[in-house]
């Protein structure tokens, strides 16, 4: 298992005044930028692109922003986003005709690529991809807002992905993303995932440190 990242998702940051935002959350102990990009197609709702990304990069944001592509289709916004400073771009699987070409494309950009699988999707297309994975995440949510409830049964889909994780000997990241709190991150750590999303336990709250500093507390190793 790879060293724990907590990633607040700016979806529910205030946007009038998001490189604030992110600057703060990065000081008070984030280790990546969680960004939610919904297209009103794939998902119900509609928010940020490519020149959001790279206004945050200009504004001198270097830690890692993950960019979670909630669009269909993919492959067209990818080199826009490889472009604005992207680090990590994951995408949902069904989004995409051809699976292995979008990752390919991601990598040749240089970027870190992963799949992201809603709560009802099944898992078994990470048999033909594993190789070509560099993060795996599992939606604890159905995609498409903040401020959702933790669905548990997600908890099983995360100790079956940690232990073919395990067996593929790769590192690959495991990250979850929808209705993390200070009191289910424990048991969701237990379960194997290493990258945690949370938008409104930090950013909801009137210090994004303290919640912070209580999310890593109760992380495992
Ligand atoms: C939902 C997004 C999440 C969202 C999580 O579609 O992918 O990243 O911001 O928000 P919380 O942590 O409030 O459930
Ligand atoms: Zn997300």
């Amino acid at each position: 298992k790879q060293a724990n990242f907590i990633a607040p998702s700016i979806l529910s940051a205030d946007f009038s005044r998001l490189g604030e935002e992110v600057d703060n959350v990065l000081k008070d102990g984030a280790d990546i930028i969680h960004f939610d990009v919904m297209d009103n197609h794939y998902v119900p709702n509609l928010t940020i692109g490519p020149l959001v990304c790279e206004a945050l990069k200009n504004h001198g944001v270097s830690a890692p922003i993950d960019i979670h592509l909630m669009v269909k289709p993919v492959d067209n916004i990818i080199p826009n986003f490889i472009k604005a400073g992207a680090s990590y771009i994951t995408f949902h699987p069904e989004a995409s005709e051809h699976i292995d070409r979008t990752l390919g494309m991601i990598q040749e950009g240089g970027c870190k690529a992963g799949l992201v699988f809603n709560p009802a999707t099944p898992i078994h297309v990470l048999e033909n991809v594993m190789s070509k994975l560099d993060i795996i995440l599992l939606m604890s949510v159905n995609p498409g807002f903040g401020g959702q409830s933790f669905i548990p049964h997600t908890l099983d889909k995360c100790r079956e992905v940690r232990k073919l994780i395990d067996a593929s000997g790769r590192n690959i990241r495991l990250e979850i993303d929808g209705g993390i709190k200070i009191n289910n991150i424990h048991e969701i750590s237990k379960a194997g995932a290493d990258t945690f999303v949370a938008g409104s336990a930090i950013f909801k709250t009137d210090n994004y440190k303290t919640t912070i500093d209580a999310m890593r507390m109760k992380l495992v190793e």
